[in-house]
């Protein structure tokens, strides 16, 4: 008998296919509408294998309806969307598609850096806008990005791409992360410090720190005074990871001076958000890997994963080794 496998969004064909080689398959085909819960608690309970997106939130109610689940298989890194302890407890294998997507997401990383840093956005508007009168010594001016310091807060695969970009534009680079990369330190001559002095010291604090309770608002209101009122806030990362109500007070009061921000704590944000009110913030909806090569992969990796643990082998990316 063919192992049942539940993919709770349309996926790209090439691993549709493959999943259905070997599996017999059940789709949410709701043109990219999020399964509703009530669907997902249903279709749980007799799978082999969940196909999920990080929009689904696999907690320990939905795992406990699950009778013969033994993978669930996210089409992302970030795995903070899957209760990992739950599945763990119930020997139910979770996986994640970490490597493929790192230097698309470094690239968005900092391209947001950049329009945020000269305004691009606001400088498209004001153009559309009819504003544009005449050139003047300081309209639209922005901030530095040759020379500047850049901080990245965690470096993991994402935050050493991103730091190879920083030295391409001859920034000086900081991070603050568990433990220190010293191959890492000497290959993009990075220097370590301390959370308060990366806070202190940069022009851009970049956040690309996994979303955890540890990481939940690890950039606070204190945090936010620490950094300097020209510094410029990323974070693709996760939103958790910024307290927002913070970030809008630190913005409003021109604590830091401006923030680019491709990850919201609830997503899609809210139209009626404060921080969509203000012009010194470039919104993204969360595109850091949104490249048709690099989802094709990560949908391909997470088919991939999904079928080795249903063969019995052990997928090359376990979360819950
Ligand atoms: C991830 O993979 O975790 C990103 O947020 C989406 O690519």
């Amino acid at each position: 008998m063919k192992p049942k496998v539940y993919i709770t969004r349309k996926i790209p064909n090439e691993a549709l296919e493959k999943i259905k080689e070997t599996c017999e398959v059940t789709m949410w085909n709701e043109e990219d509408q999020p399964v509703p819960r009530e669907v997902l608690k249903k279709e749980i309970v007799d799978v082999d294998g969940i196909y999920c997106l990080l929009t689904e939130s696999i907690d320990e109610e939905l795992l406990s309806l699950a009778k013969n689940l033994k993978v669930i298989s996210n089409m992302a890194v970030g795995y903070n969307n899957i209760d990992v302890q739950a599945a763990t407890e119930k020997g139910v294998m979770v996986t994640n598609t970490p490597g493929v997507l790192t230097e698309t997401t470094a690239d968005l990383t900092f391209a947001l850096l950049m329009a945020t840093a000269r305004r691009l956005i606001e400088s498209s508007d004001y153009l559309r806008d009819g504003k544009w009168q005449t050139w003047s010594p300081m309209q639209l001016t922005g901030q530095d990005i040759y020379g500047a310091t850049l901080g990245n807060i965690g470096l993991g695969r994402i935050g050493e791409a991103v730091a190879r970009r920083a030295n391409g534009f001859g920034m000086n680079v900081l991070y603050h992360n568990r433990s220190r990369k010293i191959e890492a330190e000497q290959e993009f001559d990075l220097t370590f410090v301390d959370k308060e002095t990366l806070l202190k010291e940069s022009d851009y604090v970049v956040v690309l720190t996994p979303y955890s309770p540890e990481t939940h608002n690890l950039i606070d209101t204190l945090e936010l005074e620490l950094m300097k009122n020209t510094a410029v806030l990323i974070n693709t990362s996760r939103g958790g990871i910024v307290n927002e109500d913070a970030l809008y007070q630190a913005l409003k009061e021109e604590k830091i001076w401006a923030a680019g921000l491709d990850v919201f704590e609830d997503e899609p944000v809210s139209l009626d958000h404060p921080l969509l009110t203000l012009p010194n913030v470039v919104v993204l909806p969360h595109i850091g890997s949104a490249s048709k090569k690099t989802r094709t992969k990560m949908a391909n990796m997470a088919a991939e994963h999904l079928l080795h643990a249903l063969q019995g082998k052990k997928p090359t990316y376990l979360v819950n080794e």
